[in-house]
């Protein structure tokens, strides 16, 4: 069977609610109406087993880790999302959209946690090998004004799992000003994989630099969608 163009992996970064989630699925209707085949997934989670591991990471109640501890398990989550959906869906030629990937991890157990950053770097040698997506987007805003965003998702939604998804998102606003310095170093460190957008603009007005960026970059052709 002649192999089939392989599929490219985009990955969503940034703090708590710069609007990953609603990105990722703007973007995934954008690739629909350009009939490019495209997964959303997500992180921590992506797999049934990964998302059990992602319980003891997001939800409120979790647990208290180390911040090795902390990397350990994402980077187990992250063994099996590569492995059995990433890997797997790129090489059918699917594209893969994550929302959030092992920059979260640079960003929080690193930056935020104070986790050296080598011992990071090698987990994810060790998990993910020469995996690495091939567009980083970094959606980014002053972080009281996303945990502001994020506290009203939660308040608004009836489902009690999503209310209480919110053990980093209790942590301090310094903490959060580190992770967005983090995520800011990585893109400036990696400007060929990665580029910032401006995450206070409305969602359309996002959406359209994030299909300029993908088309640019990617080399696809395609067209904003509408918000909601
Ligand atoms: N550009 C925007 N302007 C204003 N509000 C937005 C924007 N993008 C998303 N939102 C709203 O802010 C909230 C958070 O957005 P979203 O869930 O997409 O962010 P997120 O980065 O995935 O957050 P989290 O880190 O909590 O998963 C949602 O209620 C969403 O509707
Ligand atoms: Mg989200």
């Amino acid at each position: 069977m002649a192999d089939k163009k392989r599929g490219m992996f985009i990955t969503f970064e940034g703090g708590e609610g710069t609007g990953k989630s609603t990105q990722v699925r703007m973007l995934c209707e954008a690739f629909a109406e350009a009939g490019i085949t495209a997964i959303a997934t997500r992180e921590p989670g992506g797999t049934p087993e990964a998302e059990r591991i992602r319980d003891l990471l997001v939800q409120r109640d979790g647990g208290d880790y180390d911040a090795l501890t902390e990397a350990l398990l994402l980077f187990a989550g992250r063994r099996e999302h590569v492995v059995k959906k990433i890997i797997p869906a790129l090489e059918k030629g699917e594209w893969v959209v994550s929302d959030r990937f092992a920059d979260s991890t640079r960003a929080m157990q690193g930056d935020g946690m104070g986790l050296n950053k080598q011992v990071i770097e090698n987990l994810y040698g060790m998990t993910a090998g020469d995996l690495k997506p091939d567009l980083t987007i970094v959606l980014d805003i002053d972080p009281v004004e996303g945990l502001a965003r994020s506290a009203q998702k939660t308040q608004s939604t009836q489902n009690k799992r999503v209310a209480q998804e919110d053990r980093y998102e209790r942590m301090s606003v310094d903490f959060h000003r580190r992770l967005r310095q983090g995520f800011l170093n990585i893109a400036e460190t990696d400007p060929q994989r990665c580029i910032v957008i401006d995450a206070a603009q409305t969602p359309e007005a996002v959406h359209k630099q994030v299909v300029d960026a993908v088309s640019q970059r990617l080399n696809v052709s395609l067209k904003a969608v509408k918000y909601g």
